[in-house]
């Protein structure tokens, strides 16, 4: 390997921020990912409430974590009122227990906390925790949630009468809602959530690539059953990293929400496969809701989703999702590009027992935008500095090693051309 001769600038300047629409929705919102926090794997059906509502939208609010962008506090399944709908109206009623101040009320509490309202509901006739859902009722459901204020809605997949993969009845029906969506004139997030009803490993890649699913559809599409442990989680970026070509201005593939470690959660994963779920779903430019108890979250927990560098990442305006750009056995290496040609990159390593070195070798490599020779400067965006585990440089084109712990652990960095400086692989 030798020092050569200045290379053109325009090695370092590699792209122009995405100005296009992925798809045909076209309701203003939705231009990056989503950030926020949403009830179900935190609270469940069981323990929804208002008073947790708003002790969540509090905990949003004092920890810095709403500054940071996340605004989005979604009430998932079970704020329904179970006996149904209002008899004279046939419109949808909050739980009178539960949520004794009314659903309205608690759109206005987080609007004036500068927060954003989300609500759940379903394409059949229940949702999946047995509430009435919106099958034929469309219309006035979504006109519903905009007279509460509404400013993001979820509709999950369960309890259809023709299964939950009737591809026909998946499009028509959730068509219907965004179709009420449009109508109300109100900009409210669309988020379609095929995991309802499906097995666990089930892959969705069909909501993506589906002319009439992607972004034609809604701003969000799940892409696979929901990731409530580390294997399903895998399941659901796996199949998300081949989906980038639908996913852009307006539209994001949704490989579920973030599990987060806080011990006491009902659900979570290691600490750090927490961050590399973090990290990954970053790359893949997918919506960020927490679900771990904002109340009780860990110190590492809170140090996770307030990492900035990350989160810029996730909110990268050049909004190309990213990739596996290469996997060899249990280790991977993710990337994404970055609007200015800048990098990020994720060396993950899956294997259950050691330690290995991660490499982003040819096939990596192949698959970024750097001309081979550039000179790379490495930073590590969790220690927010050069990585002590690998080179704080690299050469595009040579192998770049990164040392992971085992068992879902990784390592993110960020390559940046060093402008004018290429060496001769
Ligand atoms: C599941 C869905 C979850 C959650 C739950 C509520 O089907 O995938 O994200 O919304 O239903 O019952």
């Amino acid at each position: 390997m030798h020092a050569a001769a200045a290379a053109p600038f325009a090695m370092c300047i590699g792209n122009a921020f995405l100005t296009q629409r992925a798809g045909g929705l076209d309701n203003g919102v939705g231009l990056l990912p989503p950030l926020g926090y949403n009830t179900w794997n935190d609270m469940g059906c069981a323990g929804l409430s208002e008073a947790g509502v708003r002790a969540a939208a509090d905990s949003l609010v004092a920890t810095g974590l709403r500054d940071l962008g996340y605004r989005y506090v979604n009430l998932d399944d079970c704020w329904h009122d179970p006996s149904g709908r209002v008899p004279a109206t046939g419109r949808l009623q909050e739980d009178p227990f539960r949520f004794p101040s009314g659903l309205a009320e608690l759109g206005n509490y987080l609007h004036e906390r500068g927060l954003k309202f989300g609500i759940y509901t379903d394409r059949g006739s229940l949702t999946c925790g047995g509430r009435p859902g919106s099958l034929g009722n469309e219309e006035l459901d979504a006109d519903t949630f905009a007279r509460w204020g509404v400013d993001y809605v979820k509709e999950d997949n369960c309890f259809s009468s023709t299964g939950p993969n009737d591809q026909d009845a998946v499009f028509q029906q959730f068509g219907r809602f965004r179709d009420g969506l449009n109508k109300t004139g109100r900009p409210i997030y669309f988020s379609v959530c095929g995991g309802g009803g499906q097995l666990p490993l089930a892959n969705l890649s069909y909501y993506a690539t589906d002319p009439r699913g992607g972004g034609a559809l809604a701003n969000s599409w799940r892409v696979s059953s929901d990731c409530t442990v580390w294997v399903t989680c895998q399941n659901a970026y796996r199949i998300a990293a081949d989906l980038g070509n639908a996913a852009g201005l307006g539209g994001f593939n949704d490989p579920d929400m973030l599990l987060g470690s806080s011990p006491g959660a009902a659900r979570r994963l290691s600490p750090a496969q927490s961050r590399t779920q973090l990290s990954v779903w970053a790359i893949l430019m997918a919506p960020l809701l927490i679900g771990a108890p904002l109340q009780s979250l860990s110190g590492y927990d809170l140090e996770t989703y307030s990492n900035k560098e990350v989160l810029d990442v996730d909110q990268d305006l050049l909004r190309r999702q990213g990739s596996l750009l290469s996997k060899v056995g249990s280790r991977l290496v993710w990337g994404r590009e970055l609007a200015g040609g800048d990098w990020a990159l994720v060396f993950e390593n899956d294997g259950w027992f050691r330690t290995h070195n991660v490499t982003c070798g040819s096939t990596c490599w192949g698959k970024m935008s750097f001309p081979t020779g550039t000179m790379l400067r490495v930073r590590d965006l969790w220690a927010h500095a050069a990585p002590t585990v690998a080179r704080h440089w690299a050469v595009a084109g040579a192998d770049y090693s990164v040392s992971v712990a085992p068992q879902g652990a990784s390592v993110m960095l960020r390559f940046s051309c060093v402008v004018g400086a290429t060496v001769v692989v």
